[in-house]
């Protein structure tokens, strides 16, 4: 079932040491995400997948994981991912780049979804250092970074809650290391 499926796809920012996810996965996670939906059916998106340890370890470096959490690495020391998708725009297919961005948030979401039915864990990222990332990958001109992507073997407990009665979505630590995530409640979101 797809809501099934939906929680439990959370966020994941702590993988299984030493694992690998081979560039065959990474590379059907974007045959899935190919057959989104795409604004005017433009498909401007293009994709970078790594699998090697050592580039991986390099773009975590380039990326802020977590950030509402301030007395935890995230991800810990050696616990990063072992894959990543970068998803770009390519500038001579856009029209617009909001459309773009719609488009990469819609195929992130698949790749969370089909990563997570494989048994991956993953998380998208926003947060990152675009020019040193562009450099890294050796990224065509032409090609706009909108979303990172980083995917391993979770090793993280999630906990999903309803928010309290102040509304605050700010997701926390729990003293035994669970995440918990707030989510807002069925009536406050219906207009
Ligand atoms: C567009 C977008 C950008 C995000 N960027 C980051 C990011 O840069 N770093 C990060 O740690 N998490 C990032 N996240 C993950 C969110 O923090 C996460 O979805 C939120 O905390 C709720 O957790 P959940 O996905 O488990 O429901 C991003 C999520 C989205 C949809």
């Amino acid at each position: 079932m797809i809501k099934q499926l939906v929680l439990r796809s959370r966020s994941i920012r702590e993988f299984k040491k030493g694992e690998r996810i081979s560039k065959d996965d990474l590379i059907d996670l974007v045959n899935t995400a190919r057959f989104c939906p795409s604004a005017i059916n433009l498909q401007p998106l293009k994709y970078k997948v790594v699998d090697d340890a050592a580039t991986c370890s390099r773009l975590t470096r380039m990326t802020r994981w977590g950030s509402l959490i301030k007395d935890v690495e995230l991800p810990p020391k050696g616990k990063g991912p072992c894959g990543y998708i970068l998803v770009c725009s390519d500038d001579s297919i856009a029209r617009s780049i909001e459309f773009s961005r719609i488009d990469a948030g819609i195929a992130s979401q698949t790749i969370m979804l089909a990563a997570c039915e494989k048994g991956f864990g993953a998380c998208i990222l926003a947060s990152f250092k675009e020019e040193a990332i562009k450099k890294t990958l050796a990224l065509p001109d032409g090609m706009t970074p909108l979303l990172l992507i980083g995917l391993g073997i979770p090793e993280q407990k999630t906990v999903l809650c309803e928010t309290d009665d102040d509304g605050n979505t700010a997701y926390y630590r729990r003293e035994d290391g669970a995440h918990v995530v707030p989510k807002r409640h069925l009536e406050d979101i219906i207009l």
